[in-house]
């Protein structure tokens, strides 16, 4: 077994409480609140700007906060320097000092530490074994590939056994062939080291792949934090609903709302759809959601919806049809790889139709959900 002399260490629970962060008159973390149980992945997924890493920065001890307390272990640590908060941070650009080789870079947290030299040696070994870099120890960083630097980066992480590993877009600078089996190599390695993890991107490929959960930000704001699968199945506001996965949103009046129950015109028909927030009122303006792998398309023009084909779009593993409906929207269907296009041919009338469980009714983009 490689990594024999690694003890499993149980990851810490991190607190994140109402905490805001102001850059001059810019706030750019507001009123956060966030729980991450041990042991727990979850990805800060939000655009460029959106507040991650100032986020991801204030649960390392790197930056302050104005307002709200964070707690790592059940210890407030609102006001411990980053040093004492026993957490490893691994960034985009892999950070390893040039001039030491692969293992005096992983061997320094751990002098740091003021740990027995005879320990180091081996538990620099078992780091190397982890991130599958056996052997490498005597090599400089500039004579290793990207992905290798950035395991080396990782082992670096994991080295002292962090109850709490912080990402901060750690793959951002890799190929995404590489990216997806480093990946798999991190979610390996939280499975073996039992870590805590808070993983920062931008790629929502990225989050769904490898979160337990995942809470997005948009200018600051935590807009909504749940499993892969709750984000993607129930948003509940449509930044959501658009920025994780392909969308398709249309402007719907609310008829009935009853709960999670509601009926909703769109153009001439009335349709019944989840309620995805509470916000959603009779009379009220909205949109409904709709995945574009949700819809069924077939000749003809007396479904819910009804266009004309404007384009194909092959994914490879299925086809897209872009369609221009009746009322002057467009939308994306995705049809399986081997479905038959027949009759679907771009010019041709196609009738939309979908399961009511399928979509979610929302508040328009900017109302608060
Ligand atoms: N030290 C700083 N001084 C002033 N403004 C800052 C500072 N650091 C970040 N900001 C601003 O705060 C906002 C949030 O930045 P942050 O780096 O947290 O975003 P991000 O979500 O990590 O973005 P990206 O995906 O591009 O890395 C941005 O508008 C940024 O310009
Ligand atoms: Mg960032």
């Amino acid at each position: 077994m490689d990594g024999g002399a690694q003890q499993p260490v149980r990851g810490a629970p991190v607190r994140v409480q109402g905490v805001s962060k102001s850059f001059g008159a810019l706030r750019v973390v507001h009123d956060v609140s966030l729980e991450v149980g041990a042991g727990e992945f979850v990805s800060l997924l939000g655009p460029s700007g959106s507040g991650k890493t100032t986020l991801l920065m204030a649960i390392a001890g790197f930056e302050g906060v104005d307002s709200g307390r964070i707690s790592i272990g059940n210890r407030d640590v609102t006001d411990v320097p980053a040093n004492r908060r026993d957490v490893a941070l691994v960034f985009q650009k892999y950070a390893l000092f040039p001039h030491m080789t692969v293992a005096e870079n992983i061997a320094f947290p751990l002098r740091m530490r003021r740990i027995d030299r005879r320990d180091i040696a081996t538990r620099v070994e078992s780091a190397l074994a982890m991130v599958r870099l056996d052997g490498y120890g005597a090599r400089m960083p500039g004579q290793l590939s990207g992905g290798q630097q950035q395991r080396v980066a990782l082992a670096r992480a994991i080295v002292f056994n962090p109850p709490v590993l912080l990402m901060d877009e750690p793959l951002g600078a890799l190929d995404k062939k590489l990216r997806q089996h480093m990946q798999l190599e991190i979610k390996r390695l939280q499975a073996r080291l039992g870590a805590t993890v808070i993983y920062v991107t931008h790629d929502q490929e990225e989050a769904l792949a490898m979160s337990d959960r995942i809470a997005v930000l948009r200018d600051g704001r935590l807009e909504q934090v749940g499993t892969p699968a709750a984000l993607y199945d129930r948003p509940t506001n449509a930044f959501v609903a658009d920025f994780i996965g392909d969308t398709n949103l249309l402007p719907v009046t609310v008829l009935e709302a009853r709960r999670e129950e509601c009926a909703v015109r769109l153009g001439a028909a009335t349709v019944r759809a989840t309620a995805g927030a509470d916000s959603i009122r009779v009379g009220s303006a909205a949109l409904l959601a709709i995945r574009p792998e949700r819809l069924s398309v077939r000749a003809g023009d007396d479904g819910t919806v009804n266009g004309e084909v404007r384009a194909h779009v092959y994914l490879g593993a299925g086809t897209s049809l872009l369609i221009a409906t009746r009322a002057g929207h467009e939308l994306t269907a995705r049809l399986p790889a081997g479905a038959s296009l027949a009759g679907l041919q771009v010019g041709a009338q196609v009738a939309l139709d979908w399961q009511a469980g399928d979509t979610v009714v929302l508040p328009p983009l900017d109302a608060p959900s």
